[in-house]
């Protein structure tokens, strides 16, 4: 069968390059749906549960970056199976003991859809809490990138940051990120497709290791 590769993603195995799953969801902002974000690029977290101390460090991290992410035009979306008193509750204890606002949005997915819908529910590690998930959706509702991560380890706000803008530069340049890239460091021109390209490629002007490496600096 032919595809676009816009088909929808099957519910519970989204899928980069497709649509995110559309969702409406009580959230401690009241009800919103993805469409809601259409416009911006969104983050759309999950974490296990409210009142556990990963997951507060990780709500701190996220409040921390939400500045630099507002810059970059990026929402946040938080999710847990929590209901929205839990999470009110939570981010007022938050405020309290660590003098840290919540900015974002929490979604209170206690039927687990959303959780459900995305496939934020990993049966072998626990079968009523969300892993802990992160997933970038762009303006256009496309998902871009998905990033999982266990119950026990707390994830790295740089690293999702630094997902964002090698996101951004390849979406205003074309071109992709090599390992460990930070802005201002060189990016990578997609290699030719074609023998004459490739010949082509060895004058371009680039800095060239062979056909298919090239790098350049914006
Ligand atoms: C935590 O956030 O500390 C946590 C939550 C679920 C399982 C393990 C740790």
């Amino acid at each position: 069968m032919e595809t676009t590769g816009q088909e929808k993603s099957t519910p519970g195995f989204p899928r980069l390059g497709q649509p995110a799953p559309a969702f409406e969801a009580q959230t401690t902002h009241g009800i919103l749906r993805l469409e809601d974000f259409k416009g911006s690029w969104l983050i759309l977290f999950s974490h296990p549960a409210d009142f556990t101390p990963v997951c507060t460090t990780e709500f701190v991290a996220f409040a921390e970056l939400a500045p630099e992410l507002k810059k970059r035009g990026v929402e946040l979306c938080g999710l847990s199976i929590d209901s929205t008193y839990s999470h009110i509750a939570w981010i007022r204890n938050i405020e309290q003991n660590f003098g840290v606002k919540i900015p974002f949005p929490v979604i209170a997915d206690l039927n687990k859809e959303v959780a459900t819908l995305y496939g934020m529910i990993m049966p072998g590690e626990s079968k009523t809490e969300a892993s802990r998930c992160v997933f970038v959706i762009d303006p256009n509702g496309i998902l871009r990138a998905m990033i999982y991560y266990p119950l026990t380890t707390g994830r790295n706000m740089q690293e999702i940051l630094r997902l964002i803008d090698a996101l951004q530069t390849t979406d205003k340049h074309g071109v992709a990120t090599p390992a460990n890239w930070k802005p201002s460091e060189k990016v990578i021109v997609p290699p030719p497709t074609t023998a004459e390209g490739a010949d082509e490629r060895m004058k371009a002007g680039f800095e060239t290791k062979d056909w298919y490496f090239s790098k350049k600096s914006l």
